[in-house]
């Protein structure tokens, strides 16, 4: 990667342009980086697909008085390491005065997506929860997601046990390695798995399980 200089963006009619406080980082970036998303990308992409800062200018079809307000955004698989990045104006959410650019990009997609997948399987009070690759940025937020909604039981997989402590304090009851041992009290059935690392146990890169509910 190299630092440059760029015209500053315009905005399409549906699109917002945000000064940028804080950009996330996650591993979306760095398969992106490798070039295996989507065949690769071009030379010269701005990388970086989630921001937080305020909106400076808005495409014709977006009410002017957003700007000025203080948004996360997804800017797709690029654009977002940047000091002006462009958003659809869908793919905004304006942030409540007490979160932080930095704690919005930090919770951003990632928190999106546990919460996606603990209400999608129904996570509820008095589930056996199992979250496997917990130690990662959606599995720190399935775990506390999983803990507020009142599991009986939110058991992690992770690789250290530094990250193990650590995943205690956000709520985890059991700490297991990556083969699912080291703690003989964890259950041994869940109603919910939610699989982050997928591969060697299942064929997909992050599964979502639910094998007594119908949905
Ligand atoms: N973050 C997002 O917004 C987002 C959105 C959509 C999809 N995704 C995808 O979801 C996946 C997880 O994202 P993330 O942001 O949570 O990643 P992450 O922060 O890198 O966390 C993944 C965790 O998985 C564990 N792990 C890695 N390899 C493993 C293996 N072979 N077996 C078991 N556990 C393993 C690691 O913890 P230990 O070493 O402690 O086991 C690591 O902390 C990635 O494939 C990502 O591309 C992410």
């Amino acid at each position: 990667m190299e630092l440059v200089d760029l015209p500053a963006p315009k905005p399409e009619a549906d699109q917002v342009v945000i000064r940028t406080d804080a950009i996330g980082i996650g591993g979306v970036d760095a398969v992106i980086r490798r070039g295996t998303l989507g065949g690769g990308y071009p030379a010269g992409m701005v990388l970086g697909s989630e921001v937080a800062g305020t909106i400076v200018e808005v495409g014709a079809d977006v009410d002017q008085n957003h700007i000025g307000q203080r948004v996360w955004a997804f800017t797709g698989t690029s654009g977002g390491y940047a000091e002006l990045a462009v958003a659809g104006f869908g793919d905004v959410i304006v942030l409540p005065d007490g979160i932080s650019s930095v704690d919005a990009v930090a919770l951003g997609s990632a928190a999106t997506v546990a919460h996606f997948a603990l209400a999608h399987a129904h996570v509820g009070h008095g589930d056996r929860v199992l979250v496997r690759g917990a130690a990662g940025s959606i599995g720190i937020a399935a775990v506390e997601l999983a803990t507020q909604l009142g599991a009986a039981a939110v058991a992690v997989t992770t690789s250290s046990s530094d990250r193990g402590r650590r995943l205690q304090q956000f709520g985890a009851t059991h700490v297991l390695d990556r083969a699912g041992d080291g703690d003989a009290s964890a259950p041994t059935e869940f109603d919910v798995i939610v699989d982050i690392a997928g591969d060697p146990l299942s064929p997909t890169s992050s599964t979502i399980s639910r094998p007594t509910a119908g949905w």
